[in-house]
């Protein structure tokens, strides 16, 4: 059985990381059109830079939940029949132990370099402007999917889908497309869908079942009915 797992904010909250949407969630805080839009970042960039450059720095003080160590758990016995879609740019589910990860919306631990392409690993701030390690301009901005932006990996992921038998998602609200819009793909070529999150999502209607309630609960009991 090929599955893939999309996962959103949701299963990072209980490792502390905020989520978007929920209350107290970033986009409460922030218009998204100040910090992720390729506008934002052309008008202020070191307002933007601060934004995911203090995001970076909280990385060090978060870690792994029983939600990802579940999915890395049923990745050691799937193997390459499991494949993990994020939408997060934190590198929770790589600290887990999963190593068959597509980040579609980038992630923090990586920079773009806007003057050559280069997409380079990052651990620290950018809000220096530091010079790119393969071009030397100072051009790097956060490798991260904008709104306007395509992201990343669609054809590794359509493609996955499309061989799926079943489709998960955990810990997303179903807002953001292309992301929302998997589940009726994946339906369509002939996937079983479940939903795992909170509160059903915007899409909720669309999986074949549904089961609600924290991340952390509800993926190591999903990955231990799987592994009987
Ligand atoms: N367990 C499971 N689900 C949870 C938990 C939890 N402990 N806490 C919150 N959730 C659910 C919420 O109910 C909500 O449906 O996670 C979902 C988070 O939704 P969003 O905040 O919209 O995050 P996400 O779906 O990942 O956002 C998609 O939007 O702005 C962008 O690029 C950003 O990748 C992000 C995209």
């Amino acid at each position: 059985m090929r599955i893939v797992v999309l996962t959103g904010a949701g299963i990072s909250a209980e490792s502390g990381v905020p989520t978007f949407r929920d209350a107290d969630g970033l986009w409460e805080g922030h218009r998204v059109e100040d910090v992720a839009t390729p506008a934002a970042y052309d008008a202020q960039p070191a307002v933007v830079h601060q934004f995911y450059d203090a995001r970076r720095a909280a990385l060090a003080g978060v870690e792994p939940n029983p939600a990802h160590l579940a999915l890395a758990r049923l990745e050691r016995a799937w193997g390459d029949d499991l494949l993990v879609v994020t939408q997060n740019i934190d590198d929770l589910h790589e600290r887990a132990g999963s190593t068959r990860v597509l980040h579609m919306h980038g992630s923090l631990r990586s920079a773009l370099c806007r003057a050559c392409g280069s997409r380079v690993e990052w651990e620290g701030d950018l809000g220096h402007f530091p010079p790119c390690p393969a071009c030397h301009r100072l051009e790097l901005r956060p490798d991260v999917v904008w709104f306007g932006e395509i992201p990343y990996e669609l054809d590794r992921i359509f493609g996955a889908l499309e061989r799926a038998d079943l489709f998960v998602s955990v810990g997303t609200s179903g807002a953001v497309y292309p992301a929302a819009g998997f589940v009726q793909a994946a339906a369509a070529y002939g996937a079983r869908t479940l939903e795992l999150n909170l509160e059903p999502s915007e899409g909720s209607h669309f999986f074949d079942e549904a089961r609600h309630g924290r991340a952390g609960e509800l993926v190591p009991a999903w990955v231990d009915e799987l592994l009987g």
